[in-house]
């Protein structure tokens, strides 16, 4: 960072006592009201600029001589694309000692799966069904990145996102609003911290808030058409467990839904989520969003653009300088919005506050604690084993896997296998590839006779290495395959019409598999794909996603056997492009999909309405039995009642194992029509081999409530249908009990967490 002086500087230094007149009006914190009285205009609008430090692959490029006189005039409120603890309490400095309030600045990035110490994709993440371990992810980026001088991660993202296509699906949790939910609480819980002024922890920056995952044919940056029932039940549900987490700030989508633009929609904004759910938080555009109002045909200026996302109760705007530039010129024009700015610089300084950054402005700025916590071996042993709960198996023909310790010679094939920036995934933060364990380097260190034959890169239709591995597969007693999607196929504006293999890696496959040795494909990427010519002859298959920094050591132990799979898909994987969306909780059909007898039903007349693998698909080196489902009541009231559903599950084979225990629900006659199937709580446990638990979810009534037709969460009477099981397609055991009366719900059911209790744990 170039960090230039001023003039300005003494002058700024000696105003300072302002800034101290302000702390001491206040009691024993801050008084933002006193701070508020002290601030001209000019600084208050300054405080919801967030401006550019630099870009996201040139952090702190941006910082120069002219953008520190910004500082010292009190023009920016936060950066983004900064880090480094050195760098940013010099750049803290000039806030707090050059500037005439001294008011802190708010650094953040987007340290989405990691921060140095790189885990799962988002996606993957979701795949181990584990909240656990998706707040410790969370926590562990904390600490190294409050180390390196950050406040604020724009995360988690937790767009639910139905349509493969869209590439933003993987920074999400998949296609669940239950999962999503608790992926969302739990990555708020694991960032923030009991204390969000702790030195190691950061806010959380939970986003796109609104239906960003629902962009109309997966593209990115379409408008979605979702109504009011599928948004409360369906994309607002993590947002809302966010908020019940403790969420101190959200981003707003870029997207339209329903033909208003989100960064400047007030009914949802400041209607729904200030008024109707009273969360008081700061909330941040997505980059440019105020400024893409005028794209979106709803802001004739910047001018209209900045004064409808005031009214819409937009706290700052992330780097388009609509309001730093426009703002003034609104307020003038409309005296009305005045009340609006104070509201939005109350929220402002309420977090900084928060995050105690008025006690003690250099917190997180320790340059030796920056150096100690970065990628310790705890980190990277976290990061392998949650690695190792993400790998969803998702085929094993005749229990090809696990390889047996003396598998013989193998031939491990593809260009991913050796990618090692690709295993960082969308949005590295500070990840570095050098320190990715590729599967090539750790399956070379832990088998003795190994060939490697990169075929074919994953995007190139070049055909000509594939003779190459097909000669290193001839010559081997059987072939790893690690084939589908670089780092660079999902992502923002990542969005594929295809969903088929990239380039000619399905080639490489037919021409693999023709050698007759057994294939295990190890399926790499940030989406699930449409890949039936792959997954029905390949005698086994592993969803690896993108792993982080732990990649090749958590696939090679799940291959051997060292790890048991236990992950389960967080979204359902599509035959052909064409099927999607195919989500496993949708509405049932007058005429229910038959795909023999009629002609005239919800069918394709060239594919099974079914997945490829359904969500909450996932298979184990080991078997679990379910045993008799048992509730706690034939019926409860609709007001205040409560229901317990146990289950004993066993291992009964020969290994142990991680079971993920699934229920599901169905309301089979209600005032509107609901979904076939609807999760409402899981259950990850361990099974030593033989060993039998038993799993008990507690459910409350209002989490059997739907939006009813007059606007409102109604828990009505009747029957409820349960359903215990494996996978959504895999559902064991069936129950049902009744619900007396009717009331109304208080929030989303989805963001509701069920009661887990796991017998001896
Ligand atoms: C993305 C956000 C991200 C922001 C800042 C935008 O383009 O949509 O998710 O947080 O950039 O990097």
């Amino acid at each position: 960072m170039v960090v230039g002086f001023s003039a300005a500087q003494a002058q700024a230094q000696a105003q300072n006592a302002d800034h101290r007149q302000a702390q001491v009006e206040g009691a024993s914190h801050t008084d933002i009201d006193a701070f508020l009285k002290l601030m001209t205009r000019a600084e208050k609008v300054g405080q919801l600029v967030q401006r550019m430090g630099g870009r996201s692959k040139a952090l702190n490029s941006r910082l120069g001589p002219e953008e520190l006189d910004r500082v010292r005039r009190g023009e920016v409120g936060s950066y983004l694309h900064v880090a480094g603890a050195g760098p940013l309490r010099e750049l803290q400095r000039v806030a707090i000692e050059e500037s005439r309030l001294g008011i802190p600045l708010l650094f953040s990035m987007d340290v989405v799966h990691g921060y140095r110490t790189i885990f799962p994709v988002p996606l993957a993440m979701a795949a181990n069904w584990n909240p656990d371990a998706a707040r410790l992810h969370a926590e562990i980026a904390a600490r190294e990145a409050s180390a390196a001088g950050l406040h604020w991660t724009f995360a988690p993202m937790v767009d639910i996102a139905r349509d493969p296509r869209w590439g933003r699906i993987v920074e999400g949790a998949g296609e669940d609003a239950y999962l999503g939910s608790r992926m969302a609480e739990a990555q708020v819980r694991g960032f923030q911290g009991g204390d969000l002024s702790a030195r190691d922890t950061i806010m959380a920056g939970t986003k796109h808030f609104g239906a960003y995952g629902a962009a109309e044919g997966g593209r990115d940056y379409a408008g979605a058409e979702a109504g009011e029932r599928s948004m409360r039940e369906v994309y607002l549900p993590p947002f809302r467990a966010a908020a019940n987490a403790g969420t101190a700030s959200y981003m707003t989508a870029f997207n339209a839904v329903d033909g208003v633009p989100t960064t400047g929609n007030a009914a949802l904004l400041r209607s729904m989520l200030r008024d109707e759910w009273g969360w008081d938080g700061l909330l941040l555009s997505d980059w440019r969003a105020v400024e893409e109002l005028m794209a979106h045909g709803v802001a004739r200026d910047r001018l209209g653009a900045a004064t409808l996302a005031l009214r819409a109760s937009v706290d700052m705007d992330m780097v388009a300088d609509v309001y730093a530039e426009d703002l003034v010129a609104a307020l003038e024009s409309d005296p009305s919005l005045e009340p609006l700015l104070d509201e939005a610089v109350r929220r402002i300084l309420k977090v900084k506050r928060d995050l105690g950054l008025f006690d003690d402005p250099y917190k997180y700025h320790d340059s030796a604690r920056e150096t100690e916590v970065m990628l310790t071996a705890a980190h990277r042993d976290a990061a392998r084993r949650i690695a190792e709960q993400s790998i969803v198996l998702l085929k094993n023909e005749r229990q090809v896997l696990p390889l047996a310790r003396d598998a013989g010679r193998i031939a491990l094939v593809g260009a991913l296998a050796d990618d090692a920036l690709s295993q960082l995934g969308s949005w590295r933060a500070r990840g570095d590839a050098a320190d990715v364990v590729t599967l090539r380097a750790a399956l070379e260190a832990a088998h003795p006779d190994v060939v490697y034959a990169s075929g074919a890169a994953s995007r190139s239709d070049d055909e000509s290495g594939i003779a190459e591995a097909v000669r290193a597969a001839e010559n081997a007693d059987m072939v790893v395959l690690a084939i589908g999607e670089d780092y660079d196929c999902s992502g923002e504006a990542r969005s594929r019409s295809s969903l088929e293999l990239p380039g000619a890696q399905q080639a490489l496959f037919d021409a693999l598999e023709a050698t007759g040795k057994p294939v295990v494909v190890v399926l790499t990427g940030g989406r699930p794909l449409a890949i039936p010519e792959v997954t029905e002859r390949a005698d086994a298959v592993l969803a690896a996603w993108l792993l982080g920094v732990e990649a090749g050591p958590a696939i090679v132990n799940t291959l051997f056997g060292a790890n048991n799979p236990g992950g389960k898909l967080p979204v359902s994987f599509p035959r052909a492009t064409g099927q999607v969306p195919v989500n496993y909780d949708h509405l049932p059909s007058g005429r229910p999909a038959d795909p023999d007898l009629s002609k005239d039903t919800a069918r394709y007349m060239d594919a099974p309405v079914t997945p490829l693998y359904a969500f909450g698909h996932g298979l184990s080196y080991t078997n679990f039995d379910y045993g008799e489902v048992r509730l706690s009541a034939a019926q409860i009231p609709a007001q205040g009642g409560a229901i317990s559903v146990t289950i004993p599950v066993t291992n009964t084979g020969p290994v142990a194992g991680d079971e993920v225990v699934q229920l599901y629900m169905r309301d089979p006659v209600a005032s509107v029509s609901r979904p076939v199937q609807q999760l409402r709580a899981f259950a990850r446990i361990a099974l030593d081999a033989g060993e039998r638990r038993e799993v008990m979810f507690t459910l409350t009534s209002d989490q059997f409530a739907l939006w009813s037709l007059d606007d409102d969460w109604l828990i009505e009477p009747g029957t409820i249908e349960l359903m215990v099981g494996s996978s959504s397609d895999d559902i064991r055991k069936r129950i049902s009990f009744e619900i007396a009366g009717t009331a109304t719900g208080s929030i989303a059911p989805a963001a509701i967490a069920s009661g887990v209790s796991v017998s001896g744990e």
